[in-house]
């Protein structure tokens, strides 16, 4: 009797199992198809929105420094760390800066009501490390940064909102660019360690997601190899990188032997990864693609989890790329909790090794093309060379995956690029955004049914704000930001993520959003 019960049992949910793969395959895409635990937030960086750049005792960072001397053209622009041209005038194409951004300094209150309104679970900012710490370790700490985010954080908290906090996301205190050339020596490794130290102590009671950095292959490829990111050095990408991978391992030893135990949260760093498809069925692309995605990604990966670079690196840039001691391996093993991917696009990729090509444009002689055969790889976003792939985010993470022994991941970039001259009407009707979230969280379904250990889903970004770069002409917000009176309005595309949050079945008809 009690046997033939369990039989039952057995054979009931393997019944219900396969109705529901049934179901998930088929229906449209719905909240109960991740786990309960799973962080599904927004994100935003601090240079991007806070604005109030000289208030409450803030020092002024590299980024409102680079911000306000314009002058150098803008020629040169970097998609999955890869050249492209694209002139225009000033440094940052609209000659902005981040002095106001969206405000959210002053209006931090307001915006914790639109992610409450989303229904989301968590939301991952970055702490602007000029606040905290002006001078670095060379001065105080600033009580009043310590209270805008502690303010910030018990207010997230209050509404139910998990805090999923970015040490430093591009802007570092300019001070230590002019004491010593902040990444370029190893002396930040301390001044970072410091800094993260003092973030743990003040905040880690209640922060239990800490990444270390924001693509920091794009912080030093950007600032260190082509200069176009502050501090504007060329060819020096790899010591940059060597000390920020250092100072990664710095805070995470810190983390782990005096807070972890303690305050029981979890450690990454958010990497920014692209997929790479080979341009051709043939052997050669296959392996160019490969190689691209160790550039990219194993670049940083590789050290912090196995203790060096990946060895197809080595063999390409032989004693460019810096080495670690024995001590410094040491500390490099498995020196991360989590991985955050970063994930907007997907490009082609052709061998120049060993089959001719017109010209390469990077250092491991690829050649990247956005097309093929004319077609282009995924519909066109504002954004140049940024395409709409679904596919590539189940790609991305199925790589981390295999690569990395399925640590746990999570998506902390996925977003979609307007541009600002559009009309207002179809800045709110963003159709073709709510298509592109629903397609990549399909397929970020796929692949955690195939294995992957994915935690979290992060839309970039909560409001329109200042894109680097491209100033304010792009916009990556669920919720609009009108710059002149500081207003938010949302957009269709917020409207879908809070219904698809509250279990609505979001299948996909086009609508309408009256306008502000
Ligand atoms: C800024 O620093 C000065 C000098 O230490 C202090 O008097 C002032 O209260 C601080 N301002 C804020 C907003 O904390
Ligand atoms: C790629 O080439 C292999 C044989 O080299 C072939 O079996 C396969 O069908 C090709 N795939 C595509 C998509 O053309
Ligand atoms: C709007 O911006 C896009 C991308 O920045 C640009 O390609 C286009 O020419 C602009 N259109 C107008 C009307 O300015």
């Amino acid at each position: 009797m009690e046997r033939r019960n369990k039989f039952v049992v057995v054979l009931a949910s393997a019944f219900l199992f396969l109705v529901q793969s049934l179901l998930s395959t088929t229906c449209a895409l719905h909240r109960d198809h991740f786990p309960p635990s799973f962080l599904f937030g927004t994100s935003t960086s601090a240079y991007q929105i806070e604005g109030a750049y000289q208030e409450g005792n803030k020092s002024l960072s590299n980024w409102d420094v680079f911000t306000h001397s314009q002058g150098m053209s803008f020629c040169i622009i970097h998609t999955c760390l890869f050249w492209f041209f694209h002139c225009a005038g000033g440094k940052i194409k609209d000659g902005s800066n981040g002095d106001v951004a969206a405000d959210h300094y002053h209006i931090y209150m307001e915006d914790i009501g639109l992610m409450h309104s989303l229904g989301i679970n968590s939301y991952r900012f970055s702490i602007s490390w000029s606040r905290i710490l002006p001078r670095g370790r060379y001065g105080k700490i600033n009580p009043a940064g310590i209270a805008f985010y502690n303010n910030l954080i018990d207010s997230l908290l209050l509404r139910g909102i998990e805090p999923f906090v970015t040490l430093t996301h591009y802007d570092i205190p300019q001070e230590l660019e002019d004491r010593y050339g902040a990444w370029l020596s190893p002396k930040i490794q301390k001044d970072f360690g410091y800094f993260a130290e003092v973030c743990f102590s003040k905040f880690g009671d209640r922060v239990k997601f800490w990444s270390t950095f924001n693509e920091p292959q794009m912080m030093v490829k950007n600032g260190y190899g082509t200069g176009e990111y502050p501090p504007m050095h060329r060819n020096k990408e790899f010591i940059a990188g060597h000390n920020a991978i250092l100072s990664h391992a710095t805070a995470v030893e810190i983390y782990r032997k005096r807070y972890q135990v303690k305050q029981q949260g979890m450690i990454g760093i958010v990497i920014f990864m692209c997929w790479f498809e080979p341009l051709r069925n043939n052997s050669l692309d296959f392996l160019a693609a490969q190689q691209v995605m160790s550039f990219q990604a194993a670049w940083f990966l590789d050290p912090i989890i196995h203790g060096d670079y990946p060895p197809e690196m080595r063999q390409a840039l032989g004693s460019k790329l810096p080495t670690f001691s024995i001590k410094e391996r040491r500390k490099l093993q498995y020196k991360l909790d989590f991985i955050g991917i970063n994930h907007y696009t997907s490009l082609y990729v052709r061998d120049c090794t060993f089959s001719p090509c017109k010209s390469s444009r990077n250092i491991d002689e690829s050649f990247i093309y956005t097309e093929r055969n004319g077609i282009p790889i995924g519909k066109p976003t504002a954004m140049p060379n940024y395409y709409v792939v679904p596919y590539g985010i189940e790609e991305v993470v199925l790589y981390t995956m295999r690569r990395y022994n399925n640590t746990p991941m999570f998506i902390t970039e996925n977003g979609y690029a307007q541009s600002s001259n559009s009309s207002m009407t179809e800045l709110l009707n963003d159709n073709d955004r709510v298509d592109s979230m629903r397609q990549y969280l399909t397929y970020l379904n796929n692949a955690m049914r195939k294995g992957a250990d994915v935690r979290g889903y992060f839309v970039w970004s909560l409001i329109d704000n200042f894109e680097w770069l491209y100033g304010y002409t792009m916009r990556f917000g669920l919720h609009y930001v009108d710059y002149n009176t500081q207003k938010r309005a949302p957009k269709l595309s917020a409207r879908w993520y809070e219904q698809f949050l509250h279990g609505v079945e979001v299948q996909h008809e086009h609508e309408q959003v009256d306008m502000i």
